[in-house]
């Protein structure tokens, strides 16, 4: 964090502050802002959190043994630290957050990207950080930070030099990205896409829509907005951007966008193709060629939506590609390749919504050439609320639709999922059901045979990340 008084903090959350002996209100701190006493260095600054499982307020002697000076608390404890009491630790973040990067704002050239969408954002998000370090000091979420706990953490790493803020702002109900992306007001926000993704939280997927087109309500005035135009219920949004007065980057497969991708070709070793880029005049259109190292053609529509954003923020497209390239893997499950040459994985079961299954299993097909096997190892998706019956059925016929030659779900709640792909023609034997992880890796252990590509993906809670991590070290 930048370096602030202790008494400058407690007026910036509205806390009372305690200074333990040897501190002053006037005492500097600096460091790393965090609700994980184990992520404590020295200088630290350690956020008690009452949590579901355990709370915070239990472990601020674990963060003063690991080098922390200051403790944000909801009640007094006994440790020996300074403490700053407030109301609620998670308004005191948000509030600090607001207070750190409006002061680097003010006083530098500091440009902050929001991303959100259903699904793509933390590979979007790695995306730009990926690009933008090149250019100057880049602050990115660690892995999936986009929450009321992840995003102000990760504002919290600004310093005074830091050129980009890149944020990912998820939601799982209306309000937070407004809320969360209030707090700094993007320059430049990209919205990816509207999907089924936790459209159960919402009560269905215009709701989702209407959460989602928050973060244009948030947008500085005047900034950018990069927008799918492939999907019906972004383009929808424009009014919300214009009423923000922010010019509108369109990116998207259609002729309209401009920047745009076309000849997407989708390989076991990447996917490539020509970003377009408009110009003011037809002659002045660029046609760069792209190649991704991350697999599925979906990436594409991420690759686009970064391409767009880092050029609002005067980063050449031919850099950014050039960047773009570098990079192996979206981000750890998600896409990743594990296994052998015999026996390939495909690792995916970070999280799962139709939209994301239905990309993995089309990206499974389109990889898999002849003499080889398609296997997807699928388990439920969650967070769907009543549409989840019907949508584990369409899963389930587009498996069989799309050839996949061995289906093997996993656990009960998968099962609509396994009748369906039954019913579509995929009779017994090429799709199995399995009640859990450790017979899945049973059966695939004695199944898999060189030349199959194996897809596993399931929603986070079904755990199937870790089948997929065994799967890969037992055929690498
Ligand atoms: N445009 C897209 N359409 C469908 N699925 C996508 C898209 N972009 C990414 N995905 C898939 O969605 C899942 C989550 O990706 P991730 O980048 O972590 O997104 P998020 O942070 O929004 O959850 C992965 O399985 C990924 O392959
Ligand atoms: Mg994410």
């Amino acid at each position: 964090m930048i370096a602030l008084s202790l008494a400058e903090i407690a007026e910036i959350v509205g806390g009372e502050l305690r200074p333990a002996a040897g501190h002053d209100p006037a005492s500097i701190v600096s460091g790393v802002v965090d609700t994980d006493s184990r992520q404590m260095s020295a200088g630290g600054i350690f956020v008690a959190k009452p949590g579901e499982h355990t709370d915070g307020h239990r472990f601020v002697g674990a963060a003063l043994e690991n080098g922390a000076v200051l403790a944000l608390v909801e009640h007094p404890v006994d440790d020996v630290i300074s403490q700053i009491v407030v109301a609620d630790v998670i308004d005191a973040i948000a509030e600090l957050a607001r207070a750190v990067v409006a002061r680097v704002r003010a006083a530098g050239d500091l440009r902050i990207v929001g991303v959100t969408g259903s699904n793509g954002k933390t590979t979007t998000k790695n995306f730009l950080a990926r690009i933008l370090q090149d250019e100057g000091e880049t602050v990115a979420p660690i892995a999936s930070y986009n929450n009321e706990v992840g995003a102000p953490l990760t504002m919290l790493r600004i310093s005074d030099t830091t050129r980009f803020l890149v944020c990912e702002f998820g939601a799982s109900a209306p309000g937070e990205i407004a809320r969360l992306a209030g707090l700094v007001n993007p320059d430049v926000v990209i919205e990816l896409m509207v999907g089924l993704a936790h459209a159960g939280g919402f009560g269905g997927i215009e709701e989702t829509a209407h959460a989602k087109a928050e973060l244009l309500d948030a947008a500085r005035i005047g900034g950018t907005a990069v927008l799918n135009l492939d999907d019906a219920r972004v383009v929808g949004m424009t009014p919300r951007a214009e009423a923000r007065d922010l010019r509108i980057v369109g990116f998207g497969q259609t002729p309209a966008a401009e920047v745009r991708a076309r000849d997407i070709d989708v390989t076991a070793s990447g996917t490539s193709c020509t970003i377009v880029i408009a110009g003011e005049a037809p002659a002045e259109e660029r046609a760069l060629p792209l190649r991704l190292q991350v697999l599925g053609a979906h990436h594409v529509n991420n690759a686009l939506a970064a391409v767009a954003a880092t050029r609002a923020l005067g980063v050449d497209p031919a850099d950014a590609i050039a960047r773009l390239e570098t990079v192996r893997i979206a981000e750890r499950w998600r896409m990743q390749p594990m296994g052998g040459d015999e026996v390939r994985i495909i690792n995916d079961a970070y999280n799962a919504s139709p939209d994301s299954m239905a990309a993995a299993l089309r990206t499974l097909a389109q990889i898999t050439g002849p003499g080889e096997r398609t296997v997807a190892v699928l388990g439920a998706m969650s967070e769907l609320g009543e549409t989840a019956g019907d949508e584990h059925d369409r899963i389930g016929l587009l498996a069989v639709r799309l050839n996949i030659q061995r289906i093997v779900v996993v656990g009960a709640d998968a099962r609509r999922l396994f009748l369906a792909a039954v019913g579509e023609g995929s009779w017994d034997g090429e799709a199995v059901h399995l009640p859990d992880a450790d017979a899945a890796f049973e059966y695939l252990q004695g199944e898999l045979r060189p030349g199959d590509r194996v897809l596993v993906k399931s929603s986070n809670s079904a755990g199937l990340r870790f089948l997929g991590d065994r799967l890969g070290e037992s055929f690498s």
